[in-house]
């Protein structure tokens, strides 16, 4: 449920870009800005339960990523899964609830076997709910998602004059998430490049000129007060 204006984002989803354009400005790899921008995650994710945010995503790989070089897309599977190694515990202790979404089918094993055990390993966790998008792409879920749904009208199980609104966003990879209320692109290309498309129909978009690696609670919570004084309508008008 969106929260009313004057409340703070309950979800804010960021679509964490800049990483590879940092390095450059650098005159380091592309890897190097990955690494640095994967350093942010943990202070902007510890931000969010004083903000009042209690779900917060974040675009880490699309299904659209696999277009870059090998050594790039090596690179950031290797840092997938050391991230996920050194990460875990501080999560756990954190009391942050992990959860990934995306197409798992073309990750390597060992890649989703991390996946799986941070999701159980955090499954009780109350503070804050970080969902990571890995291997996501808006489209490619709601095709995954109307292939199920198919099956369940083939087997019966779900009746085609019951699909509707209500019912399609259950087959989705975020149907235990709220909506996005806020989501946040960094870098300065203001698109969105595939990512909620379903769940951000009414969200709020900030697109700021900061690159991911630069990126700080300080900054959340700027756009998070920002956030506080848009009215939002859903269509209607007000009384
Ligand atoms: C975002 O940074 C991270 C991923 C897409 C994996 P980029 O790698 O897209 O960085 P730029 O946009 O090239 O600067
Ligand atoms: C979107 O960034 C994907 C992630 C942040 C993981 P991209 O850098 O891949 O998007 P485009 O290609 O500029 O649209
Ligand atoms: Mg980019």
């Amino acid at each position: 449920m969106a929260k009313e204006k004057g409340k703070g984002p309950r979800h804010v989803a960021i679509i964490m870009d800049g990483n590879g354009r940092w390095a450059t400005q650098r005159g380091r790899p592309r890897l190097f800005g990955h690494h640095a921008g994967a350093r942010r995650v943990r202070e902007v994710v510890r931000a969010c339960p004083d903000l009042g945010v209690d779900y917060i995503t974040i675009f880490a790989f699309s299904t659209e990523n696999w277009k870059r070089t090998q050594v790039e897309v090596a690179g950031l599977m290797s840092l997938f899964r050391r991230y996920i190694t050194k990460e875990a515990k501080a999560l756990h202790d954190e009391d942050v609830r992990v959860r990934f979404i995306g197409d798992r089918v073309r990750l390597d094993n060992k890649l989703v076997d991390l996946m799986d055990e941070l999701e159980l390993m955090t499954s009780e966790c109350k503070k804050v709910n970080l969902t990571i998008a890995l291997n996501y792409g808006g489209r490619d879920e709601v095709a995954r998602a109307t292939k199920r749904l198919a099956q369940d009208v083939a087997n019966g199980s779900l009746k085609p004059a019951d699909v509707n609104e209500e019912t399609l966003p259950k087959y989705l990879d975020t149907y235990v998430l709220p909506d996005p209320d806020l989501v946040i692109r960094t870098s300065g290309e203001a698109r969105i490049s595939n990512f909620l498309l379903w769940q951000s129909a009414y969200a709020e978009y900030e697109f700021i000129d900061t690159l991911w690696p630069d990126f700080t609670a300080e900054e959340l919570a700027r756009l998070v007060r920002s956030y506080g004084t848009r009215d939002r309508r859903f269509g209607a008008v007000k009384a």
